[in-house]
């Protein structure tokens, strides 16, 4: 396995990849390639081959996905291409080069109907086509045992792009009062605490690779620490902005949208914690800093 030197970043315009790339300019010993769906369609097998038929990576951390939950319940084959296909394509393109590939996944892999939080091996149950993409993107990385990190993480949001933080604070702007679902459960996960943290694991993987000497591919969890219900988050999310506008808890079932999400999703983080010695911020204190960021 080589040292690493080159590294990929897919999807560098959303909200993973724009974090990776505010912070890559600490870490001068890797070389590395932001690319767009321009550069290189994920939806597009032939893309992919001629993409990597003219380059090479030593480490390719895939930041792209179909992120939009409810549009794929009727766009499942796009989804799919890029959620599975793609990452199978991915991961057997990493097998081939003998390099590394780190892969994002979520935590709509599981049911919901847990009450503790999940760990990595845990049965998985998606419950939307999101989900069910994403799991076989996942699946497809395991069959082809390349050199291979997945992380799942949860209720992503940042500065860029478009999330749940964003989208509270247009309607606080606008609106004297908001229903919020208070019934679903997990936790909110800063794109820079993820970001920082891989870029952790990219360093920890070029000294000692440790992770590969047993099982060839990794799979954790990570979110911010805490647990808190939508409602909480939007709570938090006026409070800290000093927005006035009063949130009212609501069930799922008064907001039904075309994707169901599982009730309970909250992510069990020891697995990387242990492993990459990595200390993950409460989820107010980094909503916190990217307020800050926003204002
Ligand atoms: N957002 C969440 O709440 C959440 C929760 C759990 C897990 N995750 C996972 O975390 C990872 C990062 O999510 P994120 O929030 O950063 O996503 P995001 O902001 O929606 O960004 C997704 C990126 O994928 C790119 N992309 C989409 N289709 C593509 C294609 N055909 N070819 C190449 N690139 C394509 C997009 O490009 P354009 O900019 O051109 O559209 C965008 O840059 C993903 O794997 C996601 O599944 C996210």
């Amino acid at each position: 396995m080589p040292n690493i030197k080159t590294v990929l970043v897919t999807g560098q315009n959303g909200q993973l990849g724009q974090s990776l790339k505010s912070l890559v300019s600490s870490y001068p010993q890797y070389q590395f390639t932001f690319t767009t769906r321009d550069e290189l369609d994920l939806a597009c097998s032939q893309s992919i081959n001629n993409y990597f038929e003219q380059n090479k990576f030593d480490l390719i951390i895939n930041c792209a996905a179909y992120t939009a939950v409810d549009k794929a319940e009727e766009q499942q084959e796009i989804a799919d291409a890029i959620n599975h296909l793609a990452v199978k394509q991915l991961a057997e393109i990493t097998q081939k080069n003998n390099s590394i590939l780190i892969h994002i996944s979520t935590d709509y892999v599981f049911d919901g109907t847990s009450f503790k939080p999940y760990i990595e091996n845990d049965p998985i149950n998606p419950q939307n086509i999101y989900g069910s993409t994403k799991l076989k993107g996942e699946q497809a990385i395991q069959k082809t045992a390349c050199n291979a990190i997945i992380i799942r993480t949860s209720w992503v949001y940042s500065e860029y792009g478009n999330n749940f933080v964003k989208t509270m604070l247009r309607l606080g702007a606008d609106r004297d009062q908001l229903n919020v679902i208070f019934d679903q459960i997990g936790s909110p996960t800063y794109a820079a605490d993820l970001a920082t943290s891989i870029l952790t694991i990219t360093d920890s993987l070029n000294n000692n690779q440790s992770d590969f000497q047993h099982d060839k591919v990794a799979l954790y969890h990570f979110s911010n620490e805490g647990v808190c219900s939508w409602y909480d988050f939007a709570k938090a999310i006026f409070e800290q902005s000093n927005t006035q506008c009063e949130v009212f808890p609501i069930e799922t079932k008064d907001y039904p949208t075309p994707a169901k999400r599982p009730q309970y999703s909250l992510l069990n983080k020891a697995k990387i914690k242990q492993q990459y010695q990595l200390i993950i911020p409460y989820w107010k204190d980094s909503l916190k800093v990217c307020l800050n960021k926003l204002q």
